[in-house]
């Protein structure tokens, strides 16, 4: 344990730190709005060696906060240095889609990526480590890094679907004009794209049901799903770049349910490895409704799916296995 700290830090790696995301979220972290203000924490920086002395500019400025829980700020180029026995991983460095840029050339482009820092990690790691993804293809990225790192358990890998939970919150509340605090039992199901689902058959928004609020399937066929599935492209027309603070704020809130655990009985949203829940097929990267009990997600199980929610499951669930298969495609040709 470094001097002056009454715990021993947790090690936290973030990649693409000196991107927009990467920006966002660092002070936080260091502040202690993800693992609790008394948990002290180490900051590694992962970036490409063009955006290395960004990282150091951002270094500069953490160390300007004084922020009494951050241990140190390291700066690497090298997944395998900066992934050497860490526990917190945050996979948010990815190559964006260019002008012109075919999906699949995105795809392959990112493989890369999350294959060669699945495999450092596997070497590398800490016994404990768990992995947030959050650069896009944001699950087909956590398949692959969970794939090319064998000898850590799959179910460390999870990939960010935090941000659509939050967005279907903020949503229902303004329908049902009630605070965000009184929103229960939401869930993404699905891909981080425009065909994830987000089911509200179990929810509650105060005194009303979801099951009630869907009673109007204009609303929520023409308008509640597809803002909240769409929502990452509004924001890219309105502000010329893609969510940075909110998607920031969810990556931390995931993270924190992940370390720290859900209240009560409450649940979240998170893409995991399935393990064949709710017919989907063993081993995509599907969002589910999830708990956590502080150490692992746990799938809310048991939840009754009707025949409206089932087809926009499936429809999701077929563009996983269509990335997925790309991917394989992609790696034989
Ligand atoms: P950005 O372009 O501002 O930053 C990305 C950073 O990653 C850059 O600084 C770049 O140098 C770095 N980088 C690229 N490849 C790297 C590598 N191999 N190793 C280390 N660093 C690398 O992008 P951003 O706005 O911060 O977004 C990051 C990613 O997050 C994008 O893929 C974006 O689509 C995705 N995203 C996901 C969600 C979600 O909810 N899952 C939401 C918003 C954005
Ligand atoms: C978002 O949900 O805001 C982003 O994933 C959108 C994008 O394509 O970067």
């Amino acid at each position: 344990t470094p001097t002056g700290f009454t715990k021993p830090p947790v090690v936290v790696t973030v990649t693409g730190a000196a991107g927009t995301i990467g920006y966002a979220a660092l002070f936080r972290v260091a502040a202690g709005a993800m693992l609790g203000r008394d948990q002290p924490v180490v900051l590694r920086l992962l970036e490409l060696p063009g955006a290395i002395s960004a990282a150091e500019g951002i270094a500069m400025e953490l160390d300007d906060c004084a922020l009494p829980q951050l241990a140190a700020v390291e700066i690497f180029d090298d997944p395998r240095a900066a992934f050497d026995g860490v526990n917190q991983v945050l996979l948010i460095g990815a190559k964006p889609r260019s002008k012109g840029m075919e999906r699949a050339d995105l795809l392959s482009a990112n493989a890369s990526i999350f294959a060669t820092q699945g495999a450092a990690l596997n070497e590398v790691a800490a016994p404990d480590v768990r992995v947030t993804v959050v650069g896009n293809p944001a699950n087909t990225n956590a398949a692959i890094a969970a794939r090319h790192a064998p000898d850590i358990p799959r179910e460390r890998f999870s990939a960010l679907t935090r941000l659509d939970h939050n967005r279907a919150i903020a949503q229902l509340s303004h329908r049902a004009g009630v605070p965000v605090t009184e929103i229960s039992g939401v869930t993404i199901w699905g891909n981080h794209s425009a065909t994830q689902y987000p089911d509200i058959f179990h929810a509650r928004a105060g005194e009303t049901t979801g099951a009630e609020l869907a009673r109007d399937r204009e609303w929520l066929v023409d308008d509640f799903i597809p803002t909240v599935a769409q929502r990452g492209s509004a924001i890219i027309a309105a502000r010329g770049a893609s969510s940075a603070a909110s998607a920031a704020n969810g990556t931390i809130d995931h993270v924190q349910t992940w370390a720290l655990g859900t209240p009560g009985d409450s649940w979240t949203s998170a893409a995991i490895v399935s393990p064949g829940a709710y017919g989907v097929p063993e081993g995509l990267v599907c969002s589910f409704p999830v708990r956590s009990d502080g150490t692992d997600w746990q799938i809310v199980e048991g939840l009754e799916i009707n025949e409206f929610s089932r087809a926009r499951i499936d429809a999701s669930v077929a563009e996983l296995e269509a990335e997925i298969a790309a991917v394989d495609a992609l790696a034989t040709r």
